[in-house]
């Protein structure tokens, strides 16, 4: 192998820049090319490819976003798509590429070398910690420091008006974000798409009241909540409730960006350094990922196709705290 291609795709994670970083130095240390990959596929496929030093990747390691960019390519899921991609790939010299992203970025790149021969190594930068074969991914740390700082804020105007305020953060099919802010937070409640049936416990918190039974309350909402959100139990709690006065807060993308915090960081360079050395030592369609502080390696299609439970043992966590 003498030349690698890197990008990042699907939705961006801070530490994506770190990981990044550790990528094109590992792979100059080791004597290998690189080429940078704009906005993932779609870059791929519009050959938007270019040499990195290793002065470009100089001052990232503290910026959220990614240098290269990132995009969610429809284009890539045909094969069309993906043919045109391995065209400019081959143009271009790359033998092998580091894809950071999620489970989305992952399947293109199985596919892709399926049908390619391409071979792959992956690092999971998504906020989401929903992966398979890691104990955390890049970006969540920061995420969750991002949205305690925001539910730390809202706790302040929370009790200056013995208000109940609904909070809600990312993850659309998992609750790891809710459960580590609302823990860290402080909250009363947490709600999330992995549990069902949880209306009942939003109900016996405040059913009959008009306010908070405390002097004011914290629920945390993952926006994949069975209910859909905290616009729509708000509503429902309002119709059922009249009187009652909640406020909503969404999040929202604010927990996307902003500079990793140092574990991001050196969890970024650590699996952008793993990933590069398996890519050299022959691995392909794996995932680098830090499972009790070790690096591992993991089959795309276990990374893909597992779930990573929640620990309940959080969860029990809040109602014991909610005494
Ligand atoms: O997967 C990361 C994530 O931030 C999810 O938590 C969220 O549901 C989704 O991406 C939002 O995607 P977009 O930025 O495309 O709206």
């Amino acid at each position: 192998m003498k030349r690698i291609g890197v990008f990042t795709s699907g939705g961006d994670s801070p530490g994506m820049n770190a990981c990044i970083r550790a990528v094109v130095r590992t792979a100059i240390y080791n004597g290998i090319e690189v080429m940078g990959i704009q906005r993932g596929y779609q870059g791929m496929i519009e050959n938007d490819i270019d040499f990195l030093t290793s002065r470009s990747v100089s001052n990232i390691i503290q910026r959220g976003g990614t240098i290269l960019k990132s995009a969610r390519s429809k284009e890539f899921m045909t094969p069309e798509g993906r043919s045109k991609a391995f065209r400019n790939l081959k143009e271009k010299g790359v033998d092998g590429i580091v894809c950071i992203g999620g489970n989305g970025t992952f399947t293109g790149a199985k596919l892709f070398f399926e049908e390619h021969g391409i071979p792959s190594i992956g690092a999971p930068g998504t906020i989401d910690n929903d992966l398979y074969g890691t104990d955390f991914t890049i970006g969540f740390d920061t995420a969750i420091n991002t949205a305690v700082e925001a539910i730390d804020k809202i706790r302040d105007t929370a009790d200056s008006h013995g208000r109940v305020f609904f909070i809600e953060v990312m993850g659309r099919h998992t609750g790891y974000i809710a459960l580590a802010a609302g823990i860290a937070g402080g909250a009363e409640l947490i709600l999330i798409p992995e549990k069902q049936g949880q209306w009942k416990d939003v109900a016996a918190m405040f059913a009959g009241e008009t306010k908070s039974p405390k002097a004011f309350s914290i629920v945390i909402v993952a926006e994949g909540d069975e209910e859909g959100g905290a616009i729509k139990i708000v509503e429902r709690l309002t119709k059922e409730i009249p009187d009652f006065d909640p406020r909503v807060s969404i999040l929202g993308h604010i927990q996307r960006g902003g500079s990793p915090t140092a574990y991001d960081r050196v969890l970024a360079s650590r699996l952008g350094n793993a990933a590069v050395e398996a890519l050299l030592a022959g691995e392909t369609n794996k995932m680098a990922g830090l499972v009790n502080n070790q690096v591992v390696l993991t089959s795309f299609d276990e990374a893909i196709n597992n779930s990573k439970p929640l620990n309940p043992g959080l969860l029990k966590l809040v109602d014991i705290f909610n005494c």
